[in-house]
């Protein structure tokens, strides 16, 4: 783990953001999603400073798929960054926290009618179009409502960035975007120039997650330049906005060795002013659409253990009071996360062990294997880097209500998200009697 990761305190507990994590489970109980806020505000201003830096047009669009509430998107508007939203619910959410409408990406590759609609209603700053009858539905709605909206296409580059295969978007076959190569990109964009109603900005593809190498961002780039430069000289069309998508990757465990978010940013920024200025094109606006790079770090899901379960020459079993309902990625692809006693984490470890969840499914398995010190029933686990993808994926699988989500920050705690009661759980339940 990182020195940012585990900061201890006198009591000898894991700090988060200059609060005690053992207090914090005492507090608000546990399974307990925690946020150091000061590290999501550090992430977005590093990626705003190098495009500052290198003084080019750009957009940092939190992708707020990876944790969607009305607390992170009043921080992401704090620190003056757009939000990509999917759905009708992440867009009504960023209204709930008064998010400005003009920095609004609206992504999704089966947007319904009214999801539509409501981002048109809405003025988002731009729709991201993923396929033709999202382009027939939009304009049926934008004549019916006598209005405009601006657009981005997503493009399929037919680059996929060497990561885990569930997160490959960016090859051709892909349900994500208009093709390039079969000419349905090209043909995307004469459909949109054809009307007025819509207002073209800027071409979008997304290569993958988790990507620890800029050569596939840096190729994703030079394809966008290039497919810009054939319809210039095809049709003398230049669009204002490349968008090359998210996918940064963080650490995990120590297994993981990420580059700063920043490298990728530079590099993506010479290959697109390299690609221009070669083909003599203006320099356009980059956008990224960041969400595990700058939530992901900032997150920690506390848990109190339970019951244990030691078989002779098998791994112990140390079952925690949450599991794949707050967190699936282990038990969906086999995401990898590092634990550590939160209670004690300069404690020698004496042993590996295996963190199970309290779902009734074998696979909701936490952590794999990894060594820890002696644990104790009523001690706190900690894991690290949850905060991507943990919290928004949540479920109420065997009834168990979601946690609390906690912002840290100046040595203060806010609940953000209220831990649900058992009578939320039943709370849209209807008696069939
Ligand atoms: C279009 C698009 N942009 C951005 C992202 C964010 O990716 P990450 O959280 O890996 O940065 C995703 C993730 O699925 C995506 O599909």
């Amino acid at each position: 783990m990182s020195e940012a990761q585990l900061q201890t305190n006198a009591a000898g507990h894991l700090s988060i953001g200059g609060y005690d994590a053992v207090t914090l489970a005492t507090e608000f109980q546990t399974p307990l999603v925690v946020y150091d806020v000061a590290k999501i505000r550090q992430q977005i201003r590093d990626f705003k400073q190098v495009f500052n830096e290198e003084n080019i047009n750009y957009a940092v669009s939190y992708a707020s798929k990876a944790f969607a509430t009305i607390a992170m998107y009043q921080v992401v508007a704090q620190e003056g960054a757009h939000i990509d939203v999917v759905s009708g619910g992440e867009l009504y959410t960023a209204m709930q926290a008064d998010f400005p409408m003009a920095d609004v990406s609206f992504h999704g590759n089966n947007k319904a009618y009214a999801e539509l609609e409501m981002a048109v209603d809405a003025q988002v700053g731009a729709i991201i179009v993923d396929n033709f009858d999202e382009l027939a539905m939009l304009t049926t709605i934008l004549a019916a409502k006598d209005t405009r909206v601006n657009v981005m296409l997503r493009l399929t580059p037919g680059i996929s960035a060497h990561t885990h295969e569930y997160d490959q978007t960016g090859q051709t076959d892909s349900k994500f975007g208009f093709d390039i190569e079969s000419g349905q990109a090209r043909q995307a964009l004469d459909f949109v120039l054809a009307n007025d109603r819509f207002q073209m900005r800027g071409i979008h593809a997304h290569i993958g997650s988790q990507i620890f190498e800029v050569t596939g961002f840096v190729a994703a780039a030079e394809k966008l330049v290039a497919t810009i430069v054939e319809w210039r000289d095809a049709i003398g069309y230049e669009p204002e906005v490349i968008n090359v998508g998210g996918g940064f990757g963080i650490r995990y465990t120590t297994d993981d060795d990420p580059i700063p978010a920043s490298d990728f940013v530079k590099a993506i920024i010479q290959a697109v002013k390299q690609a221009t200025a070669t083909n003599h094109l203006a320099m356009p606006a980059i956008w990224i659409e960041p969400g595990r790079s700058i939530v992901g770090e900032a997150g920690y899901s506390l848990y109190t253990v339970g019951t244990r379960k030691v078989v002779p020459d098998l791994l112990p079993y140390i079952n925690v009071d949450g599991g794949m309902g707050d967190n699936i990625r282990p038990a969906l692809y086999q995401a990898k996360y590092e634990a550590i006693l939160a209670n004690n984490p300069q404690a020698p470890t004496t042993r590996k062990v295996r963190i199970s969840g309290k779902y009734c499914e074998s696979g909701d398995i936490l952590v794999y294997e990894q060594d820890m010190p002696a644990v104790q029933t009523g001690d706190i686990i900690a894991l690290l880097a949850t905060g991507a993808y943990g919290y928004s994926m949540a479920s109420n699988y065997n009834r168990n209500p979601r946690p609390a989500v906690v912002f840290i920050e100046n040595g203060a705690a806010k609940v953000v998200v209220e831990r649900e009661t058992y009578a939320d759980l039943v709370r849209l339940d209807r008696s069939y009697l």
